[in-house]
């Protein structure tokens, strides 16, 4: 059981120490939005060079940009850990996938809300995580959708039946009042923004987190 705080709900000004109040989570999770996948625009290569430079803990990077297959595997390079591209902006992911893997980053494919999974199981060989959106992407604060849980049942068992060590990512409106319902369906690696960095102690609503996960296992 895996957390990885988005630093979306952390302070812009003040990125390294910001990190440092998280250096107990497993990922610092750094949500890269392009103003035309999703209509906010939050940072981009720079930074991220910028954040693994100092970092404790290695980042999971979400790109909700388009034309990931051209952009996905600079992310890799300025230093992601993970790279997690969207597949409604994939042009060709099994390529895409290979090629953050062949640059030493976890794959990772993220679906919206409203898309299914089930079209894209066949990739799972070249990936490493399957981000399930429970909120439609591109702002952080928002209201969990529960109706997401089937999906992510439905990704775990798919990924039971193939082996292997991919992991199944929650993100959008995790906090302790949502976070068992994610484990119970399957999840194994939980975003949460706001419910950490809106607490007063973010490394401690960390460890509450992953313990609540921990004793909610699918
Ligand atoms: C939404 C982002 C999320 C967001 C989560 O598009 O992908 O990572 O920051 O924030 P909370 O946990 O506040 O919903
Ligand atoms: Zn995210």
């Amino acid at each position: 059981m895996q957390i990885s705080p988005s630093i979306l709900s952390a302070d812009f000004a003040n990125l390294e120490a910001e990190l440092r109040r998280i250096a107990n989570a497993d990922w610092a999770h750094v949500d890269v939005m392009d103003g035309h996948f999703v209509p906010n625009l939050t940072l981009g290569l720079p930074v991220v060079e910028a954040l693994a430079r100092v970092s404790p803990i290695p980042l999971d990077c979400h790109l909700m940009i388009e034309d990931p297959d051209r952009w996905a595997p600079r992310y890799a390079e300025a230093g992601g850990s993970s790279v997690t591209f969207h597949i409604e902006a994939a042009h060709d992911p099994r390529a895409l996938a290979r090629n953050l893997r062949a640059l030493g980053a976890r794959a990772g494919m993220a679906i919206k809300p409203g898309t299914s999974f089930a079209p894209y199981e066949e990739l799972l060989p070249d990936l490493d995580m399957v981000l399930v959106m429970t909120v439609e992407p591109g702002f952080g604060g928002q209201s969990f959708m529960a109706d997401q849980m089937p999906k992510v049942t439905q990704v775990r068992e798919a990924v039971r039946r193939h082996g292997g060590e991919i992991w199944v990512q929650v993100d959008g409106g995790v906090s302790a009042s949502t976070i068992e319902q994610c484990a119970e369906a399957g999840a194994d690696v939980f975003v949460a923004g706001s419910a950490v960095y809106g607490a007063e102690d973010a490394a401690a609503a960390v460890d509450e987190l992953r313990e609540l996960a921990a004793n909610h296992q699918y």
